[in-house]
């Protein structure tokens, strides 16, 4: 397996949206779950869990549910996977505060490991009005996500298609520096 060094990976990953069938490997799998596992967390309270689906027919099933939601609460959620072979849920407890910061922080760690290891990743929030209403309990319960837990952000991981990516314009004025 080839690995890209962590600063080609940081500005070579982009969001995919486009994933092909392909399973992903073993190794790749494991490196980035070693991502996640080694990830930093506030009092290294280790306190996110990771909910890994590799059947994509619970998937596909799941989005149907997500998106029929959305159109009875008048919003438009599309397909939030992208058919993508893996999809993880990050989960922690409501009652930390560095729950969601820990989170996003393990998942773009698992994000540079998967670009590192030639996979593509999408980090996905919008799941988390439905994953927070009580219209998503039975899923709640299939994935094992407590009462006392939250969903905070997931990722789905695969091979990209050959397709390019849109790369985002960074925008300019964000750094002060004082000395
Ligand atoms: C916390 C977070 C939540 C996101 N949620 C979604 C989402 O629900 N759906 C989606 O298509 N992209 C989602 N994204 C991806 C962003 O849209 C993407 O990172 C941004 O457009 C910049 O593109 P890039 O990742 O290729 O640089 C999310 C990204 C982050 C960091």
């Amino acid at each position: 397996m080839q690995i890209q060094n962590a600063m080609d990976a940081i500005l070579d990953r982009r969001s995919v949206r486009q994933y092909k069938p392909d399973p992903i490997s073993e190794e790749q799998y494991e490196a980035v779950m070693q991502a996640f596992d080694w990830a930093p967390t506030a009092r290294n309270e280790q306190e996110i869990r990771a909910i890994v689906v590799r059947d994509g027919e619970l998937l596909q099933a799941f989005a149907k549910d997500f998106e029929a939601y959305g159109a009875k609460e008048g919003r438009v959620f599309k397909n939030f996977y992208f058919s993508a072979p893996m999809f993880i849920f990050l989960v922690g407890p409501r009652d930390f505060p560095f729950t969601a910061i820990d989170a996003g922080i393990t998942a773009e760690n698992m994000a540079i490991a998967a670009q590192s290891v030639g996979l593509g990743s999408l980090i996905i929030g919008c799941l988390r009005l439905y994953l927070q209403d009580e219209a998503s309990a039975e899923w709640r319960k299939r994935f094992g996500i407590r009462d006392d837990e939250m969903f905070t952000v997931g990722v789905a991981l695969g091979t990209p298609t050959n397709h390019d990516q849109p790369k985002p314009k960074r925008k300019p004025g964000k750094i002060t520096v004082i000395e």
